[in-house]
């Protein structure tokens, strides 16, 4: 089949190359021709795993191009794969949803189908249908289907070639049909049913595995207070198949391009039809304060921060990403910047996008080891295997003052039991903490 993928982010490319794997012609849309660029030198604007082999192994039948006019004339299906960022009061911004829809309508010369992938607020293929009528040449009928993605970040490719379902949202049995075409190869339990009940399994997902992360960081905030230990908590909980044992890790919050922005889409939505989401907005406000409780933690060791050398390990909202949307590194770092800090920071993979954002007040380190050097304190944003991996006799070692606030649990506390660190992690006991007050003032 020929298709066309409008935005080559995470959503859109993957898309692309993976229905290309799949045997499908696919064109993948970009505005942005530096991007479109470096796609056609066979290399990915976008770091994820398999994605550039995949794009060299499918290279044939993947063709890259600003050029929308011929993709969206020639297409028997066209995916519309961009972003639906936050507006400022929280609201899902579709300007570039109806900018792709604009160049669509202006350029189909057959009836197509348009399949919506990005995450829009419920009601949106409805009014997307209407817009496209209103708009094309006379004779011509554009489809509108909702067809949501649940890819997360990382392991991007194989959730998309294995994943989890496949909804259809559309009214239509033909347009239905040529879904099923276009996925026949895939092998994913298939859901087909209204536009708007599509729209609604997107976001009441995303949704409620934010809730499901807030509740463990609740449940894991109260444990810290209570002396019970979160991880054998969430294990307890997760042998219970209907709770389950994913999404209960506790830590400093959830950040990337998707909760955040569509437990407030959520939120926003509901409320703009009088009705008030309390669970979505609990889970959103203790999200927000979960970021905040490192610096709460580091205050416990040292009233004073001005001035203070500080490890930072992480910078990403995960690992193996080079994303910091949300991340809580954002909230934290300008934070202990106005607090005078020395700050040295070290990421595999994200310090590049953080330099763009604060080019000076950081120091940028290339090892781990050369972040710990002579520092007060240390700050574990991302669990990242080299973290997880490392020594950590090298924390006693390297720092000046062995003070780990870890927030992504990435050790045991037995690992810090015979040491002199003071090991602080999230909604578990403080290790070697009685000498903490030799630290600072508690
Ligand atoms: C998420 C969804 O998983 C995906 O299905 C959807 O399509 C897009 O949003 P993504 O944002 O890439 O994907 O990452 P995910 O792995 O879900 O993690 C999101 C955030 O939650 C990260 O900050 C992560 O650290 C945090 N998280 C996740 C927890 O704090 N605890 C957990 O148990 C799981």
């Amino acid at each position: 089949m020929k298709i066309a993928v409008a935005g080559t982010g995470y959503v859109g490319l993957v898309t692309g190359v993976c229905l290309a794997e799949n045997g499908h012609e696919v064109t993948c849309v970009d505005v942005d021709e530096a991007k479109i660029a470096l796609m056609n030198q066979g290399i990915s604007p976008i770091y994820e795993d398999g994605l550039e082999e995949l794009m060299q192994k499918n290279k044939q039948r993947l063709c890259y191009t600003t050029d929308y006019m011929q993709a969206y004339s020639t297409a028997d299906v066209i995916f519309i794969g961009v972003g639906t960022p936050e507006k400022r009061d929280g609201s899902a911004n579709l300007k570039y949803v109806y900018s792709v829809a604009d160049q669509i309508a202006e350029n189909v010369v057959k009836d197509c189908v348009v399949v919506v992938k990005s995450t829009v607020p419920i009601g949106t293929n409805d009014r997307l249908e209407v817009y496209f009528e209103e708009r094309v040449r006379a004779g011509i009928r554009v489809f509108v289907a909702s067809n949501p993605e649940f890819l997360a970040q990382g392991t991007a490719v194989k959730d998309t070639l294995y994943p989890s379902r496949i909804i259809i949202g559309t009214e239509e049995d033909f347009v239905a049909n040529i879904l099923k075409k276009v996925y026949q190869d895939f092998s994913a339990p298939l859901l087909i049913t209204n536009r708007k009940s599509a729209e609604m399994i997107k976001y009441a997902s995303n949704d409620f595995l934010a809730l499901k992360i807030s509740y463990i960081n609740e449940i894991a905030n109260l444990c810290e207070l209570v002396g019970a230990d979160i991880e054998d908590v969430a294990t307890g909980m997760g042998f219970d198949s209907r709770i389950g044992n994913k999404f209960l890790h506790a830590g400093i919050g959830y950040g990337g391009s998707c909760f955040p922005k569509d437990t407030k889409a959520l939120h926003w939505f509901a409320n703009f039809h009088d009705y008030e989401m309390k669970t979505i907005k609990a889970a959103i406000e203790v999200n927000d304060n979960q970021k905040l409780r490192m610096i709460k933690k580091a205050r416990k060791f040292y009233r004073e921060l001005k001035g203070l050398t500080i490890s930072v390990l992480g910078l990403t909202f995960k690992p193996g990403t080079d994303d910091l949307r949300e991340a809580p590194s954002l909230v934290n770092i300008p934070i202990l910047m106005d607090e005078e800090c020395k700050i040295q920071a070290w990421d595999p993979v994200g310090s590049e996008n953080f330099k763009k954002r604060f080019p000076e007040g950081i120091v940028y380190c290339d090892t781990i080891e050369e972040a710990l050097t002579n520092s007060d304190l240390c700050m574990i944003f991302t669990d990242w295997e080299e973290i997880k991996r490392l020594d950590v006799h090298k924390y006693s070692e390297y720092m000046r003052k062995p003070i780990v606030i870890d927030g992504r649990n990435c050790y045991h506390l037995e690992q810090f039991e015979d040491t002199d660190i003071i090991y602080d992690s999230v909604g578990r006991r403080i290790v070697n903490g009685a000498h903490s007050i030799g630290y600072g003032v508690m």
